[in-house]
């Protein structure tokens, strides 16, 4: 929880002054109450139903975030090797783990199936040929769901929707029944299951409802011809408020607004939802340095050494994020561009930010930006990647070390 102390930001009872004087910048602070706080959340709203969470781990896989994450007794989504490497090293029970992905390579298939993971989202028809041909290789049957595509718009970013016709996720919606026909005669495959996830960072219910809706009528279609279904994943998206204009529903919402169309499968199904964002946007935030400040053709520059390397989604996405200095400054606010030392015009923070007046060397917060920040962040200009630290109460722990220049040539020959 970020909050001001007389003039100073802390972050819990954490100084964000302190962090940034003894980790350097630019750094990833996390709040591990809120990480607890929003998996709880979740945990209500699933209270006296058969299911569980799995926290989407693409939004951030730092070992010790994902260790603290699977202690919590909930599941992981994985969408790599690497991730499900990642998840089974944070100590997450490979009987929660399931596994999504357009584009699951053979070596992938065979890890997964031997590290017997829950089930294979399955995302096309010669996915599932190649997943029931290494499941013959490595004798080990393999649970499978169909990922669905419900042909609903979300509404979000054009990048973030998948559950759109045209995009490349999912079996689409009319040849569900097709894909499960298909399923049902190969001999290595266990069908299990249903998923749908139509997008992310999504601040209305409704779409979600349209999508289960969609996907009741194909459980119902499937199970008329003779196959079960144990699980209905209905995936993750659920947005947060990124600026104060937003409104979020919350995780009990959600979970309570989808389960009541599938009310008639309660006796007999399990369910599950992939949350990400909504675990870890607002747990986390980059603290930066303006290291220096210009005017250039009558427009106020802040210039940080965070760059888009470090956080690419303002530019990427157009996304906002709230920038706040972290000691209280009683200027009057000017409209400021907050970049990065990056070379390319791309690289921003913020535009058109109102900031009051700030000195070189002041720091300044760079807020919800713990999902979908250190996961997507590059070595690009040759930077290397930036530390992250865990506040727990009063604690600060380092959970990655800054690299070195040293680590930039790291695997090169
Ligand atoms: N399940 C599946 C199959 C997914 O593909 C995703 C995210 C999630 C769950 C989690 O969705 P969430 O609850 O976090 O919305 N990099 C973008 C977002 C990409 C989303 C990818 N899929 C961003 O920074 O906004």
């Amino acid at each position: 929880m970020l909050q001001f102390k007389d003039d100073d930001l802390y972050i819990d009872q954490v100084k964000l002054y302190e962090i940034a004087v003894k980790y350097g910048t630019s750094v990833y602070v996390y709040s591990k109450n809120q990480i607890v706080q929003n998996i709880e959340n979740y945990k209500k709203a699933l209270k006296n139903k058969d299911g569980f969470i799995c926290f989407a781990c693409k939004t951030n896989s730092n070992a010790t975030i994902l260790k603290n994450i699977s202690k919590l007794g909930v599941g992981a989504d994985v969408t790599s090797g690497g991730e499900i490497y990642r998840c089974l090293h944070a100590g997450f029970d490979p009987l929660k783990i399931v596994y999504a992905g357009v584009g699951k390579t053979e070596e992938e298939i065979e890890y997964a199936l031997k590290n017997k993971v829950l089930m294979f989202n399955v995302e096309s028809f010669e996915e599932l040929d190649l997943i029931n041909k290494v499941a013959d290789k490595v004798k080990i049957k393999a649970k499978i769901s169909f990922r669905i595509n419900p042909y609903v718009d979300p509404e979000t970013h054009d990048y973030v929707v998948t559950g759109k016709k045209g995009t490349k996720f999912g079996i689409p919606y009319k040849d569900a029944l097709k894909a499960y026909l298909y399923a049902k005669k190969k001999k290595n495959i266990i069908i299990s299951g249903i998923h749908s996830h139509i997008g992310s960072q999504i601040l209305k219910i409704a779409p979600f409802e349209l999508a289960a809706q969609k996907i009741k009528r194909i459980v119902n279609e499937v199970e008329k011809n003779g196959m079960k279904l144990e699980y209905i994943n209905c995936g993750g998206g659920l947005g947060i408020e990124y600026e104060k204009s937003q409104k979020a529903p919350s995780p009990e919402k959600l979970v309570s607004k989808v389960l009541q169309i599938f009310d008639v499968f309660y006796k007999n199904k399990k369910f599950i939802f992939e949350p990400g964002r909504s675990i870890i946007a607002n747990a986390g935030h980059l603290l930066t340095k303006v290291i220096y400040r210009k005017i250039s053709d009558k427009k106020n520059f802040l210039i940080t050494d965070a760059g888009m390397n470090d956080l690419i989604r303002p530019t990427l996405y157009k996304a906002y994020h709230e920038i706040i200095p972290i000691k209280k400054i009683n200027t009057k606010k000017v409209k400021t561009d907050v970049v990065g030392p990056i070379c390319e015009s791309g690289d921003f923070m913020g535009k058109d930010v109102m900031l009051p007046l700030i000195d070189q060397g002041e720091y300044l917060l760079i807020t919800c930006a713990g999902a979908y920040g250190a996961s997507m962040s590059s070595q690009y200009n040759s930077r290397p990647l930036i530390a992250e630290v865990l506040v727990e109460n009063d604690k600060i722990v380092l959970i990655r070390k800054r690299a070195s220049y040293n680590d930039l040539l790291l695997n090169e020959v």
